[in-house]
């Protein structure tokens, strides 16, 4: 019996995983190293060459604005990674994406600090239909770093009544991804945290 038929046959996934994965079961019974962001589409809307900028807002936009953030971690679940770049995507109030201009609107990139840090100030994404259903409100990430598995995935937002039909945001793995909006500070900026865990090659 090879190790993969050996765990969906003692279905003890986690437990089984720690003798020969990353993940570890600590003394509090809790386990270290289940922390790799999950995937999710690309989508048709992605562009390659969008400019290096963490403001996407400009004169005119509509939307409420956000400021995006949060900590790219390596494999170990707690080493911050410096020096990854995030892309960003999504689409405007209306659900519509720049799909031609040379303006990128809502597309952008960034690099990491060395504390694994990046922000991105944006406007909370419309919704579109797929079919005959609206997406729920979502971003596209693609996350690439050094000798890292390339990362493209998507976030949520918490209350989004579209998630439950939604065959990628109702996913049992994108449950991490689908995050509270929260208020910054007294002034009523809004914040949405998205950490990142990146696994090797
Ligand atoms: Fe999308």
């Amino acid at each position: 019996m090879d190790r993969r038929k050996f765990i969906a046959a003692s279905g003890l996934s986690a437990i089984s995983l720690s003798t020969f994965g990353k993940i570890i079961k600590t003394d509090d019974g809790s386990f270290v190293g289940d922390c790799e962001t999950s995937n999710d589409i690309l989508g048709p809307f992605y562009r390659a060459d969008v400019p290096l900028r963490s403001d996407l807002t400009y004169e005119g936009l509509e939307g409420t604005v956000i400021d995006l953030k949060g900590i790219v971690y390596d494999d170990d679940c707690t080493t911050p990674l410096s020096e990854a770049m995030i892309e960003i995507w999504h689409c405007d109030k209306e659900g519509a994406y720049d799909n031609d201009s040379n303006d990128f609107h809502q597309r952008g990139k960034v690099i990491t600090n060395k504390a694994g840090e990046y922000s991105f100030k944006t406007i909370l994404p419309g919704k579109y239909l797929n079919g005959d259903k609206f997406r729920p409100a979502h971003i596209h990430y693609r996350v690439t770093a050094k000798a890292k598995k390339e990362l493209i995935s998507q976030i949520y937002f918490h209350g989004d009544p579209h998630i439950v039909d939604d065959p990628w945001a109702s996913k049992k793995k994108a449950e991490r991804r689908i995050l509270p909006i929260s208020l910054e500070d007294t002034k009523g900026n809004l914040a949405v945290v998205f950490d990142i865990y990146l696994s090797n090659k």
